[in-house]
């Protein structure tokens, strides 16, 4: 039966999916399908992945699978490989893995080591594996003053949907949420967390065929030698950097879920807003990043140009600053929108503040709002006062890491810079509208 501590406290049907095993056998099954339908994409794929040269087109591999020999068709593969498949050299990595970088088989066991999940690179290990998607984003969430880097890998022909709210497509609850991206069952995405140059922690966030999502971390060791799973109650550890010692707390499993939630679309980076930029890394690219996806046939149908405005960044750090023309309100509505909107949206775990970008000032429950979770003991504090940012629990909440304080999880350094942000910004409000 089910690890008590396993993310499922947020949804019981999803727990009750995920703990039967028919499921995860269908589920396996299902995945299996799409290695077997893709087989010529995966070992492109696998070529880059494991460093083998390839060598040419998809019916070359000498020691061909029982599947492919009696079907005759090569790389499509048959409707009669199920039995052959398990024991392929195609099903990838000995350890469940069905492509390299696949959410794990049963989710209630992923891999031991982040080597074991082919996310990575097999040379330079703490590098993402070739066959991931980096990327970078406007507006980041704050993470105690770590660096970071993202990737994703699709399943093999997976796509990524661009939410139209005017079509009123998939992704949207209302207009607020243009432009978020949806992506296939199968897709992992990575996120590493650095200081100084070494990484402390790697994160995946998988997407089941379900249509539920898990996370897992991966604690590095100082020596950069390797990265084994945390449990999944989380843990903490004195980072040695080499320069100095970072406190660091990897979050349970249950906590990925807390933020990335079904409402806010599990993932929470990648939509145009965020996506729209040139990199500052030149090893991800010299063009728009959304160009790229689109000229990589990534997209079911590419975003039309122009493309949504990109949300500001709201202060200098590593993925650059805010443009000069960039005014103070942008600022602090694209780190709010960040940080804090996939919890405080209407169909959020705490929905009188609504705090994405595109919501009218006046629909955020923010200005001269009475507090509905008290004043963080100062009297006639609102959710935010005109003018006065001691006086508004928006910003009381960031600056404290005390009770109350905001984001509740995942951070224990206050984003000074963001504090000031928000205050300049509730400063330059005269009146609510
Ligand atoms: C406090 C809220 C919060 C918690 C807790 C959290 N995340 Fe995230 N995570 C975010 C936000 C916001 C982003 C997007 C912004 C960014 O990438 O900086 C993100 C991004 C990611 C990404 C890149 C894909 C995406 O959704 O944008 C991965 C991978 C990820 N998180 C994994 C995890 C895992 C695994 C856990 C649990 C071990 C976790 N996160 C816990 C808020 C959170
Ligand atoms: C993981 C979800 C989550 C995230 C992320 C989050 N909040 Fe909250 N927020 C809550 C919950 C839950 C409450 C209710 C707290 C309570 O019961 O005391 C709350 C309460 C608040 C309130 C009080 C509203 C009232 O009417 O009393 C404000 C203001 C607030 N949050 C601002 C923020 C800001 C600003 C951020 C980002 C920096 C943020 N929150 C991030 C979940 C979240």
């Amino acid at each position: 039966m089910p690890d008590a501590s396993f993310p499922v406290h947020l949804d019981a049907m999803m727990s009750s999916r995920f703990f039967d095993s028919h499921r995860t056998r269908a589920v396996a099954q299902h995945l299996g399908l799409y290695v077997r339908a893709h087989r010529c994409f995966l070992r492109f794929f696998l070529s880059f992945v494991l460093g083998a040269a390839s060598t040419g087109g998809c019916t070359s591999h000498g020691a061909t699978t029982q599947s492919d020999a009696a079907s005759g068709t090569g790389g499509s593969g048959g409707a009669d490989a199920s039995a052959a498949d398990a024991t392929s050299p195609d099903a990838v990595s000995g350890d469940g893995g069905l492509w390299p970088c696949a959410p794990p088989a049963d989710p209630t066991q992923p891999r031991s080591t982040l080597a074991a999940t082919g996310c990575m690179d097999t040379v330079a290990i703490t590098r993402f594996a070739a066959g991931a998607h980096r990327y970078e984003i406007n507006s980041p969430l704050w993470s105690d003053q770590a660096d970071k880097e993202r990737a994703f890998v699709l399943p093999p022909g997976g796509k990524i949907h661009v939410a139209s709210c005017a079509a009123q497509s998939t992704g949207c609850l209302d207009a607020a949420d243009d432009g978020k991206w949806v992506f296939p069952a199968g897709t992992t995405f990575l996120k590493s967390f650095g200081f100084d140059g070494k990484l402390v922690e790697t994160r995946l966030f998988v997407a089941l065929p379900d249509g539920t999502w898990v996370g897992y971390s991966y604690q590095w060791n100082e020596g950069q030698t390797g990265a084994t799973l945390v449990a999944s109650a989380g843990a903490s550890a004195s980072f040695n950097t080499g320069s100095r010692t970072v406190d660091w707390t990897y979050p349970g499993r249950r906590d990925c879920t807390e933020c990335h939630t079904r409402s806010a679309g599990w993932t929470l980076g990648p939509e145009t807003a965020q996506m729209n930029r040139v990199p500052t890394t030149a090893a991800l690219g010299t063009g728009n990043q959304i160009d790229a996806i689109a000229t990589a046939g990534l997209f079911d149908t590419a975003p039309p140009k122009p493309y949504k405005a990109p949300l500001v960044t709201p202060y200098d750090g590593p993925l650059g600053g805010p443009p000069a023309s960039a005014t103070v309100t942008e600022r602090a509505r694209s780190y709010l929108h960040a940080n804090c909107a996939f919890c405080h949206r209407p169909d959020g775990e705490f929905n009188s503040v609504d705090l994405r970008y595109d919501t009218a000032f006046e629909d955020t429950g923010l200005c001269n709002a009475v507090p509905a979770k008290g004043t963080q003991g100062v009297a006639n504090a609102t959710n935010l006062t005109p003018g006065h940012p001691e006086l508004s629990t928006v910003s009381l909440r960031m600056a404290t890491l005390g009770k109350g304080r905001m984001p509740p999880l995942a951070s224990d350094v206050v984003d000074e810079d963001a504090v000031d942000v928000v205050n300049a910004w509730i400063n330059a409000i005269q009146t609510c509208p």
